[in-house]
């Protein structure tokens, strides 16, 4: 069994990608990050992403309205960040307060900067495999492991748990690509599929993106399976200095042990989803310039 290291393959990306900023000439790469609201894992992610993008050499903006933004506020704001030359990339950390329309705003986003790949077209230009877009970070970063891992999915049964526009949608469309490291039979699971464990042990490789802890159990698993865990969930834990820790949607001590490959919780998925955060944001840019 061998736990897949993604601190170690986001920072050889992220050297990567240091290395390109590094040669530029004139202008940096520019991000903005809108966080609304003061929800605890949003504060770290964009606390974590700023700190990447200086790490990298990217420019960051941080925009940190007030809760009480309205929509038409909201919309007005991206619209700015839309027109402004000097930005290169727009994400607007997600989840928004309840009265907002979290898809309306990231429809919002012009998809020549939305780096996040939750605009409409970018989503669409997955379904269409053309390349020319930008993937969601999360699923962009699990195929990436799997690349950098050497697990080819071709013909492969690949199971998703959860059906998120973030995460089990479009890496359930990746994986199902006419293309090399991907052409996948692709199965969906979500919270009505019937007899899930008879599905889930089917799976070459198991995704699990639900956000419930220690839901993926040994009995769900096809012994030798790939097991991607997506999940961070953050358990109250008093020893602990934050007050909390954080546990994947995998019973990791219970189901790594009948693997061939598994994710860690901290150290798997999440560091890949902010590097490639950093790879579209450089995209971005490139793309931009070249016009
Ligand atoms: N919340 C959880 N994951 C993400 C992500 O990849 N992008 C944004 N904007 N919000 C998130």
């Amino acid at each position: 069994m061998e736990i897949i290291d993604g601190n170690q393959i986001a920072a050889s990306i992220n050297r990567e990608l240091h290395a390109e900023v590094a040669s530029l000439t004139g202008r940096k790469p520019c991000l903005a990050l809108v966080r609304v609201g003061e929800d605890p894992a949003s504060v770290s992610y964009v606390k974590k992403k700023e700190k990447t993008a200086a790490e990298i050499g990217v420019t960051s903006r941080i925009i940190l309205p007030p809760i009480t933004i309205t929509q038409g506020e909201l919309f007005r704001l991206i619209d700015e960040l839309n027109e402004n030359s000097t930005v290169d990339g727009i994400l607007v950390q997600s989840p928004l307060p309840p009265h907002l329309d979290e898809v309306a705003v990231f429809r919002r986003v012009n998809p020549e900067k939305d780096v996040d790949g939750f605009n409409t077209v970018n989503l669409g230009k997955i379904a269409q495999e053309d390349s020319s877009g930008f993937v969601a970070c999360t699923p962009a970063g699990i195929m990436e492991l799997l690349a950098r891992s050497h697990v080819d999915l071709n013909g492969k049964h690949v199971v998703v748990l959860g059906r998120s526009l973030i995460v089990g949608k479009p890496i359930a469309l990746l994986a199902l690509q006419k293309k090399t490291g991907a052409n996948a039979t692709v199965t969906i699971c979500h919270s009505a599929t019937q007899n899930l464990p008879a599905i889930t042990r089917q799976a070459d490789v198991l995704i699990a993106a639900i956000g419930r802890p220690n839901f993926v159990t040994a009995t769900m698993i096809k012994p030798g399976a790939v097991v991607i865990d997506v999940g961070i969930n953050r358990l109250a834990d008093p020893s602990k200095k934050s007050g909390y820790r954080l546990t994947g949607d995998v019973n990791f001590s219970e189901v790594a042990p009948l693997c061939s490959k598994i994710t860690p919780v901290p150290g798997g998925v999440g560091p890949m989803t902010v590097a490639m955060l950093m790879q579209n944001t450089v995209k971005a840019f490139r793309l931009r310039s070249s016009r």
